[in-house]
C-alpha cells in the first residue's frame, strides 16, 4: 500500500532525528577537533576542487587517502604534499583501495568511469558529490534530474552503496569547516543504512554535520539551487528539510 503523507513525514521525521542522536552521544565524550572515526582507507576518485578539499581535511584527520583523476602527475604532487598516509593512482586502483569511495567528478564523466571501473564499487560505500547540470554534462544529467541524481548514479556504478552528501554547499569552505566543527549541517540522502552511518561518521570528521534528509528519492534536493543549498546550521537543515515534500 501506498505511503500516506503523514507516515511518510513521520519516517523521515525519525530519520532525521536518528543520526542527531548518534551525534549527540558522539559529541559528549570526544573533545571538537579529535577525529570520529577510526583510520579508514578512501579512495577519491576526482582530486579536483571538492576531492581534493574533502581527501586533505580526511588526511588531517587520520584517515589513509588514495586521489585519482586522468591526471597522474597531480595526483602525486598532491599526495607528496600530504605526506605518507596520502596516495596517489588510477579510479581503479582508488576503487580498489577504498573501503570508502568518494566521487565528486563532472557529472557527464560517469557513465564513462562506470564502465571502465565495471564490478570494483560492488559493495563499496560510495559518498557521491556529483552534480548533474545539463549544459556542463548533457543528456545524462537532464535524466538525472528528472529521476534523481542519487538513482541515476546507483545504475552508472553497478553496486556502490551510494550516500549523496558534499551536493549543496559550495567548495570553497569544504577545506576549512574542520575549523568549526558540528557547526554547519550536510544534507546527506541514501538507502543503505550501514553505508550511511560510514559516511556520516566520515562527514563529521571534516567538521560537518550529517543531517539525513532522507532515501535517494529526497537526494533530488542536494543541489545547488534547492532550499536546502548554500550553508545551513544542523537544526536549519532539519527544519528545511522536514518541509520538502517527498516525491
Ligand atoms: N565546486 C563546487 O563548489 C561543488 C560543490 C558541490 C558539488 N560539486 C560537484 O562535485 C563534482 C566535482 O566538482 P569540482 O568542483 O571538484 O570539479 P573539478 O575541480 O573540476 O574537479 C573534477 C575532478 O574530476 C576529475 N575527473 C574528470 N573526469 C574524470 C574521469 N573521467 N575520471 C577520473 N577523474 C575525472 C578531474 O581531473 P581530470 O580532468 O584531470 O581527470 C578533477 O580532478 C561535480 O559534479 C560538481 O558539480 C561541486
Amino acid at each position: 500500500m501506498k505511503n500516506t503523507g503523514i507516515d511518510a513525514d513521520r519516517r523521515r521525521f525519525l530519520e532525521l532525528t536518528s543520526i542527531t542522536a548518534v551525534t549527540i552521544a558522539t559529541s559528549a565524550v570526544l573533545p571538537a577537533w579529535a577525529a570520529t572515526s577510526a583510520s579508514t582507507r578512501i579512495g577519491v576518485i576526482g582530486s579536483g576542487k571538492v576531492g581534493g578539499a574533502i581527501g586533505r581535511s580526511w588526511i588531517r584527520s587520520g584517515h589513509e587517502v588514495l586521489f585519482s583523476s586522468r591526471n597522474i602527475d597531480h595526483d602525486k604532487a598532491l599526495a607528496a604534499e600530504l605526506g605518507a598516509k596520502a596516495h596517489a593512482g588510477t579510479a581503479a586502483e582508488a576503487a580498489a583501495f577504498g573501503e570508502v569511495i568518494l566521487i565528486a567528478v563532472p557529472y557527464g564523466a560517469l557513465p564513462e568511469l562506470g564502465k571502465s571501473l565495471g564490478n570494483a564499487l560492488k559493495g563499496k560505500v560510495v559518498i557521491d558529490a556529483c552534480n548533474p547540470f545539463p549544459q556542463r554534462d548533457g543528456e545524462i544529467a537532464t535524466r538525472a534530474r528528472a529521476q534523481g541524481a542519487g538513482r541515476v548514479s546507483a545504475e552508472l556504478l553497478p553496486g556502490a552503496r551510494i550516500v549523496r552528501a558534499f551536493n549543496a554547499i559550495g567548495a570553497a569552505r569544504m577545506g576549512s569547516a574542520y575549523e568549526t566543527p558540528g557547526k554547519i549541517g550536510m544534507p546527506i540522502a541514501g538507502d543503505d543504512a550501514q553505508a550511511i552511518e560510514l559516511a556520516a561518521r566520515l562527514i563529521r570528521d571534516v567538521g560537518y554535520e550529517p543531517v539525513l534528509v532522507g532515501n535517494q528519492e529526497m537526494g533530488k534536493y542536494l543541489l545547488p539551487g534547492t532550499p536546502l543549498a548554500g550553508e545551513h546550521t544542523p537544526a536549519e537543515v532539519r527544519e528545511i528539510a522536514a518541509k520538502l515534500k517527498t516525491p
